[in-house]
């Protein structure tokens, strides 16, 4: 390989002091230490130890042959960079997937008292794809018996091989106490396929879901299958994310969701319609947490879109994280919907800068400074009335939000908000229709990095994700008044967010 390891890279910045100070770094998501990175990939927690593994091309900052980076957390926000953990190998290119830690050795490929940390992933064989034929997507496994510090090849690879669907990965794989199975959600084109095994090797096919439901604009990509408990009530449901692109709402690639049950061999649900995770563009192949300490489910996404995921202003290094999330599940006026939000931890990385009681009568504004606006992160409860918030900075730059009470419509404008001439598409204005509100206010919570702004409205019920190329930093907040009665903001607090990078402030 003629690229330097990640932790060289790592040495020498740290050295010149300049670790994760490029422009457009991102100050407190992950972003990888150079090169290329997509889609998240093994997210498992294991003896204290969070590890996110990714989509990696060590050689550019365009996609290329994938390996599996890795980066290791003991809180989902501080993250340490660790060495490659997979590389291609004979059978293919390392495609994204899972991890479980097996604790009761079932595969055999570690001993009782050291259970194998297990990656399951999709081969993508480049040369059978040029062949033409529909055979070059196949299922591997990996494992390793340090915690994810090494990982050796099963020998037996492929375990599930594939001569049917030109689209046949992504595997998810979890424990299903219920059937007592490991079980292995997997796309392939335009359906879900489900498959169980009792050692993590054989695997036998179960059911299929999905060709005729929920969105189809694009290919299926990364689905993920849980239950999550309904808030207020004994009641469980599943849920099944489901990436894919294009055929997101606002352009390019997106992640649905359905809500229905699993009873151990098929997922059913009565969900016709495609439900969207997060309405920004900027939220893709989204998965989450295996072995989470009390059942969290916690979930994090792809900062980016496969329509310009190649052409964003960076150099050093190619897009980042959503901040981890948790997922949970409300009923609202009968709908049972899919929350996501900040984990709680995020707290630790909050400076209060102020809280104010704001008052701004009828088509008037209020400005308030934010110190380095573009690590901050904004709280208010709004009225839901007409209503701008603009970010703005010295160099004439704007990011805009603005409320549409009557449509019921959250508009992000991001078209003057710093470099966006890269790509047609990323100067778009992308809507958030507000359906299915309960009454009342509008809950606001706004995150800034350097590159991305992150908006979640009634503690994650509608949620936008979008990159941002500022050249300045967003110091000046304005809040205006486009209705026709005065809006009181009993609390407008602004935080700085502090850096997670060990050699930061
Ligand atoms: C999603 C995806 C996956 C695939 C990976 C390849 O972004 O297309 O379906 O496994 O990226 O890097």
């Amino acid at each position: 390989m003629g690229c330097k390891d990640s932790k060289d890279v790592k040495k020498e910045s740290e050295a010149e002091g300049t670790f994760y100070t490029e422009p457009f770094r991102p100050q407190y998501h992950y972003s990888p230490p150079e090169k290329w990175m997509n889609d998240p990939n093994g997210l498992v927690y294991y003896k204290g130890i969070y590890h996110l593994f990714y989509q990696y091309y060590p050689d550019d900052i365009v996609w290329g042959p994938m390996h599996w980076g890795h980066a290791t957390s003991t809180d989902m926000l501080h993250w340490e960079n660790q060495p490659i953990a997979l590389y291609p190998d004979k059978n293919g290119l390392i495609f994204s997937g899972s991890a479980v830690i097996d604790y009761d050795n079932t595969s055999g490929l570690g001993t009782a008292d050291n259970p194998p940390l297990v990656a399951v992933f999709t081969y993508h064989d480049m040369e059978k794809e040029k062949a033409g034929g529909t055979d070059f997507q196949t299922q591997g496994v990996a494992y390793s018996l340090d915690n994810g510090e090494s990982f050796e090849m099963f020998e037996g690879n492929p375990v599930i091989p594939n001569t049917e669907f030109r689209d046949f990965r992504d595997p998810k794989v979890f424990w299903d106490e219920g059937s007592r199975k490991w079980v292995m959600a997997l796309v392939a084109g335009d359906h879900l396929q489900l498959y169980r095994s009792d050692n993590l090797l054989d695997w036998t096919y179960m059911s299929r879901f999905g060709a005729e439901q929920g969105a189809h604009g694009g290919v299926w990509e990364c689905p993920d299958l849980f239950e999550l408990p309904v808030a207020g009530t004994d009641e469980s449901r599943w849920v099944l994310l489901i990436s894919i692109n294009p055929g997101a709402p606002n352009g390019g690639s997106g992640t649905q969701y359905f809500i229905g049950d699993f009873d151990g061999t098929s997922f059913t649900s009565d969900q016709e319609e495609a439900r969207w995770l997060d309405w920004g563009t900027d939220n893709y192949a989204g998965v989450t947490y295996n072995n989470v300490p009390d059942d969290d489910r916690i979930f994090i996404g792809w900062m980016s879109n496969w329509t310009y995921a190649r052409d964003t202003p960076t150099e050093v290094w190619r897009s980042a994280m959503t901040l981890p999330r948790k997922l949970s599940l409300e009923r609202i006026n009968e709908e049972y919907t899919l929350f996501n939000y900040p984990i709680s931890g995020i707290i630790e990385l909050l400076n209060e800068q102020s809280g104010l009681r704001v008052e701004i009568p009828p088509n008037s504004s209020e400005a308030i400074v934010l110190e380095n606006g573009n690590q901050s992160a904004i709280h208010f409860v709004s009225p839901l009335t007409d209503l701008t918030v603009s970010f703005k900075n010295e160099a004439g730059e704007e990011l805009l939000l603005e409320l549409d009470s009557e449509e019921s419509l959250l508009v992000l404008d991001r078209s003057k908000s710093g470099i966006v001439d890269f790509q047609e598409m990323f100067a778009n204005i992308q809507q958030m229709p507000l359906d299915n509100l309960q009454e009342g206010n509008l809950e606001f919570d706004i995150f800034l990095d350097a590159s991305s702004v992150e908006v979640f409205v009634n503690k994650g019920q509608f949620v936008m994700t979008s990159q941002l190329f500022p050249t300045k930093s967003f110091d000046e907040l304005i809040i205006r008044n486009d209705g026709n009665s005065v809006s009181i903001y009993p609390e407008l607090k602004t935080y700085s967010v502090k850096r997670i990078w060990k050699n930061g402030d």
